[in-house]
């Protein structure tokens, strides 16, 4: 199988476009600000916190964000409303956040934000709950419609503040800069960055994550695993500083993620798996770094064009593939990932090394249960021409960073991405 998924990516690697564009290598650590405004409060019972912190911080009127049935079912909301109460903080409430969440009831909660003059909104769920009460803050004190800043990609701090109860550890949004909301109607899933979004409480209980689903769990660790991947692949020479933390989150992801798996009531294993998913995104992995993120393009697309695409298994596939497709702009820095993660031993050819750690990155996430092709999440190749105007217009061209990518490159990953499951 592997030897065609090779053939097959040197073929289309053969054929690219601007994916030849020599890199650049900065041997210098980038210039950054990094602003990391959270407190969290970590541990049992986390939860209950959450009035008494609310009301330390003055907090008045929440809007209570939820998202399908989990939160409500495991009696989360109800604790959480308790919580809320004992402080005579009011709550208004609105749940039904679907996963890879979507604008118009984020619109919905825009107005209940206006209607009932909120002044925090609390959100009880993983990312995709996160994201849209994120979303919801950046909107609730702006006139026009709110998918406008994810169009403009305009800053404002004129955001309400935002608190979370983490009940899945995975997109790390809990701390992050960053929301991804898709709009159906425009068929787009696309992402706004500010500073100004970050939550300003996260209470992260990890016996709250023992009710996931064994492929949530996994595609949670894939998540936090891809975005130290993200981080790690670019044009930035080393930063021992970053690469080291990054690094050493990888280990420690590799390490918890099957431990979570078979004992999913280890409280041990969950807490180290839930405060990695936050240190895997808030940003501090990725400092004087370029970062990549063109894999996160790509898989946004599929999880836009499919919303029962769940964002973590979407990566699970399409990282080994463009891990194909690029690595020859640097096979010394997949050595190096290869020998670090995964204890290979060096061979002294760079090349066949960084295959090497390409294979042990797809076997890692098969190893998880996640899916090793596009076939198997129900995306066909014709599909392939839909996704790259909305990739375009959401990423631009070239897009990358490790090697700059055009949108024929773009394709020909995603083929790749079809190959891998070939026997
Ligand atoms: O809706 P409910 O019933 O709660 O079910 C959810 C959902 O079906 C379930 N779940 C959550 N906690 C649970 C639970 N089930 C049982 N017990 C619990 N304790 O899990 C499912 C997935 O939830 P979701 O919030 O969608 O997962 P995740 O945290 O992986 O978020 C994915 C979204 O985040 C975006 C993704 O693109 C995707 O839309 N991302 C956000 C980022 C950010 N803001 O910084 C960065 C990421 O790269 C990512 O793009
Ligand atoms: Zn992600």
């Amino acid at each position: 199988m592997l030897a065609i998924v090779r053939q097959t990516a040197s073929l289309l690697r053969s054929g690219r476009g601007n994916g030849s564009v020599k890199r650049k290598l900065v041997m210098v650590m980038e210039n950054f600000e990094f602003v990391s405004p959270t407190h969290f409060v970590f541990g049992k019972d986390a939860e209950l916190q959450v009035g008494t912190k609310l009301a330390e911080r003055g907090a008045r009127k929440v809007l209570l964000h939820f998202g399908g049935k989990s939160a409500l079912a495991s009696g989360l909301i109800d604790r959480v409303k308790e919580s809320l109460e004992a402080q005579g903080i009011e709550h208004v409430t609105l749940g039904g956040v679907r996963p890879n969440p979507e604008i118009t009831l984020v619109r919905e909660g825009v107005a209940l934000c206006k209607q009932h003059e909120v002044d925090w909104v609390l959100a009880v769920g993983g990312g995709s709950v996160v994201d849209s009460a994120k979303a919801i803050a950046v909107g609730a004190r702006y006139e026009g419609d709110v998918w406008d800043f994810f169009e403009s990609k305009r800053l404002t701090n004129d955001v309400l503040p935002i608190a979370v109860v983490l009940t899945i550890p995975a997109a790390g949004s809990e701390a992050s800069k960053n929301t991804v909301v898709s709009n159906d109607a425009l068929q787009m899933k696309t992402g706004y960055a500010n500073n100004a979004q970050r939550p300003k409480l996260a209470f992260m209980n990890p016996e709250l994550t023992f009710t996931l689903p064994p492929f949530q769990t996994a595609a949670g660790c894939t998540d936090m695993f891809c975005h130290l991947l993200e981080r790690f692949f670019d044009d930035v020479g080393a930063v021992p500083v970053t690469d080291n933390l990054c690094l050493s989150l990888m280990k420690t992801v590799r390490a918890e993620a099957p431990r979570v798996l078979a004992d999913p009531d280890n409280y041990d294993a969950r807490a180290n798996v839930m405060w990695a998913g936050m240190l895997c995104h808030q940003g501090l992995a990725g400092v004087g770094r370029h970062e990549d993120w063109a894999t996160h393009g790509l898989e946004h697309e599929l999880s836009a064009l499919y919303p029962e695409i769940t964002h973590g298994a979407g990566l699970a596939v399409m990282f080994p593939a463009w891990m194909e497709f690029v690595y020859d702009a640097n096979p010394a820095r997949f050595a190096y990932y290869g020998r670090e993660v995964f204890g290979l031993a060096p061979t002294g050819d760079a090349a066949s090394d960084a295959l090497s750690a390409i294979d042990e990155t797809r076997s890692f996430f098969a190893s998880l249960g996640m899916p090793t092709t596009l076939d198997e999440l129900g995306v066909e190749e014709a599909d392939i021409d839909k996704l790259i105007p909305t990739l375009k217009e959401n990423k631009g061209e070239p897009f990358g960073s490790f090697k700059k990518l055009s949108m024929d490159d773009a394709k020909a990953i995603y083929r790749i991405a079809f190959a891998s499951g070939d026997e």
